[in-house]
C-alpha cells in the first residue's frame, strides 16, 4: 500500500485522489526503467534542427548501464572507488531508498521514494508524477540539478544539509509535505536518491547536448554502441573505449559539481549580537525599539529604491503583484528560450503531447502574509535575499564589495527586518498586535 507522508497538509479529497493515482503508478510494482528525458531532446531536436531518436536510445543505454534501473539503481564505480565521490551517494542508501515499497525482516523500510515521492516527483525525478498536474507550484524535475531554498551562491548544488532541511521542513506554502516523523536513516537514504536522481537526469541532459553539438547521427557517429562490445576487433574496442570516456566524462563532471558546492558554502557573518532583529528584539529596551524602527524604515527604503529593486517585482505593496508575467527556468527552457509562447496552446502542443505541464507563471511572494518557502527564520530571509532564489527570477541582491554600487551586509539585515515586519503593517493588521514602534505610524 502507498501510506503518504504523515504530515501530509492537504485537503483530504485531494488525499484520496492522490493516493489512488500514487496506487496506478504502482509503488509496489516493480518498474522497468527510467523513462527518457523526451522533452529535452525535443527541445534540442528544435533549436539544432537534428534528429535524434537513434541517440536517445544510446543514451539510455549508457544510462541504465552507469545509473541501473529504478528496481535496481547502481552508483557507477568509477565514483565509487574515488574517495573524494565514495560519500556522494551510498549505495547501501539508495537501495534502501529504490525498488518496490517494502520492508524486511528487521522492519528496515525500503522502496522510500516510491513510497512517499513519486506520485509528485514522478519515476525519473522529473516532476511528472500523475498528481503534479492539480499543483501549483508543480513539483520540482530534479533532473536539471536545480534546487531552490539552500545555502550555497546561485547556480550552485545544494549541500547534503540543505537536502535534509528541505526533507524535514518541506517548502511551506506549497505542497511538498515535511518528512519529520521518517526515521533519520530514511530521511538520509532519501536524500541519496535525490542526488543520484539529480546526477542522473542532469549527464542525461548534457548526452543529448553532446550528441545535438557535437555527433552526426546521420553520417553514422554513435555516442554509446554497446554492440561494439561483441566485436573482437581492436579498433572497435579502441572505439569503445572512447566513448566511455566521453561519457564518464560527463559524469565526473556533474558529480564534482555536487562536491564542489559543499566545501564553496559562502560565510555570512550573521547579524551582529546587538543588531535589533525584528521579532527578537520588538519588546526590548526603548532605545534597541528606535533602532529596529530605524532599520526597518531603512529596510522599506532599500525595496523600494533602484539598487535592491524588490518593488519591481514584489510590488511598491509588497503584494506580490509588481510583476505577474514571468515564469520559471523550467518552464521557459522550453518555452520562451525556444521563441514558443508559453501562453499559445498551439505553439507548445507538441511539447505538452510530451508530457510537458501546462505552463503556469511564476508570482512574486506576497510578503504581507509571512509565509516563506525557505524557512521563517532571519537568516532564511537574509539568504533569500542575498543568494537569490535559483530557477526563478528572483535574483541574487547586488552586494558590495564585489559590486561597489551593491549594499552591505547591514543593509541587507534592515531589509529582512522590513519584510519580516511586513505582516504587521496597518495594510493588513491593526491594533494590539502591531509592534509599538509601529502604532505611532497608525
Ligand atoms: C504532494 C506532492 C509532493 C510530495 C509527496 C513530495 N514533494 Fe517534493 N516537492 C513538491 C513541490 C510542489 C515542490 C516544489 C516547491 C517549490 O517550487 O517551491 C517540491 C520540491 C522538492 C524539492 C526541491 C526543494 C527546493 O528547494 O527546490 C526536493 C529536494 C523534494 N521536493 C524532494 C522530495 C522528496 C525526497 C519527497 C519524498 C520523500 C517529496 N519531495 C515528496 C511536491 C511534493
Ligand atoms: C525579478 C523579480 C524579483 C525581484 C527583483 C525580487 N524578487 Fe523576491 N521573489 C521573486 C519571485 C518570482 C519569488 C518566488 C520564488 C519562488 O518560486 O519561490 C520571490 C520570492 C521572494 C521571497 C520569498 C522567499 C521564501 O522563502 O519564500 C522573499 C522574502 C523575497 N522574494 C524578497 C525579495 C526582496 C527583499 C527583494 C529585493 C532585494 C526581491 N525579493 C527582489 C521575484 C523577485
Amino acid at each position: 500500500m502507498c501510506v503518504p507522508a504523515p504530515t501530509l497538509r492537504l485537503p483530504s479529497l485531494f488525499f484520496v485522489l492522490s493516493t489512488a493515482l500514487a496506487c496506478c503508478v504502482g509503488c509496489d510494482v516493480p518498474i522497468a526503467s527510467f523513462e527518457p528525458n523526451v522533452l529535452y531532446r525535443k527541445r534540442m531536436e528544435l533549436s539544432e534542427d537534428v534528429k535524434l531518436d537513434k541517440a536517445q536510445e544510446d543514451i539510455q543505454a549508457a544510462l541504465d548501464e552507469l545509473f541501473g534501473t529504478p528496481d535496481n539503481p547502481k552508483w557507477p564505480e568509477f565514483l565509487a572507488d574515488d574517495e573524494e565521490f565514495a560519500d556522494l551517494v551510498a549505495l547501501d542508501r539508495l537501495q534502501r531508498a529504490a525498488g518496490p515499497v517494502r520492508s524486511d525482516e528487521q522492519g528496515v523500510h525500503f522502496g522510500l521514494f516510491r513510497e512517499h515521492c513519486v506520485h509528485c516527483h514522478g519515476v525519473t525525478g522529473n516532476g511528472r508524477g500523475p498528481t503534479s498536474q492539480f499543483l501549483n507550484p508543480y513539483p520540482r524535475d530534479f533532473r536539471m540539478g536545480k534546487v531552490k531554498f539552500k545555502s550555497t551562491t546561485i547556480g550552485q548544488k545544494p549541500t547534503r544539509s540543505d537536502l535534509l532541511r528541505i526533507l524535514r521542513e518541506g517548502v511551506m506554502g506549497t505542497s511538498m509535505p515535511s518528512f519529520r516523523l521518517l526515521d533519520d536513516e530514511d530521511i538520509d537514504a532519501l536524500v541519496d536518491y535525490v542526488i543520484f536522481l539529480s546526477v542522473r537526469g542532469e549527464v542525461e541532459r548534457r548526452l543529448i547536448a553532446e550528441a545535438a553539438f557535437e555527433l552526426d547521427y546521420e553520417y553514422g557517429d554513435r555516442l554509446w554502441n554497446p554492440g561494439l562490445k561483441e566485436s573482437s576487433d581492436e579498433e572497435d574496442a579502441e572505439e569503445l573505449a572512447a566513448q566511455w570516456e566521453v561519457i564518464q566524462d560527463y559524469v565526473v563532471e556533474v558529480a564534482d559539481s555536487w562536491i564542489q558546492a559543499a566545501g564553496d558554502v559562502p560565510e555570512i557573518a550573521g547579524a551582529a549580537e546587538d543588531y535589533p532583529l525584528f521579532g527578537r528584539d520588538n519588546a526590548a529596551s526603548p532605545e534597541q525599539q528606535a533602532r529596529l524602527a530605524a532599520s526597518v524604515a531603512n529596510g522599506r527604503r532599500l525595496f523600494q529604491g533602484k539598487v535592491a529593486n524588490c518593488a519591481s517585482c514584489h510590488g511598491a505593496t509588497a503584494m506580490g503583484d509588481g510583476q505577474a508575467n514571468d515564469y520559471d527556468e523550467w518552464t521557459k527552457e522550453w518555452t520562451t528560450a525556444m521563441g514558443l509562447d508559453p501562453k499559445d496552446r498551439e505553439d507548445i502542443a507538441p511539447m505538452l503531447e510530451l508530457g510537458a505541464l501546462k505552463p503556469r507563471n511564476i508570482l512574486p511572494r506576497n510578503l504581507r502574509i509571512g509565509v516563506y518557502r525557505g524557512g521563517s527564520r532571519p537568516i532564511d530571509l537574509y539568504l533569500r535575499i542575498a543568494q537569490g532564489i535559483d530557477g526563478t527570477p528572483m535574483p541574487a541582491a547586488a552586494m558590495k564589495p564585489a559590486n561597489p554600487q551593491g549594499m552591505t551586509e547591514e543593509e541587507v539585515w534592515d531589509i529582512v527586518n522590513y519584510v519580516l515586519s511586513l505582516p504587521y503593517e496597518h495594510i493588513s493588521q491593526q491594533g494590539d498586535n502591531v509592534p509599538p514602534f509601529q502604532r505611532e505610524r497608525l
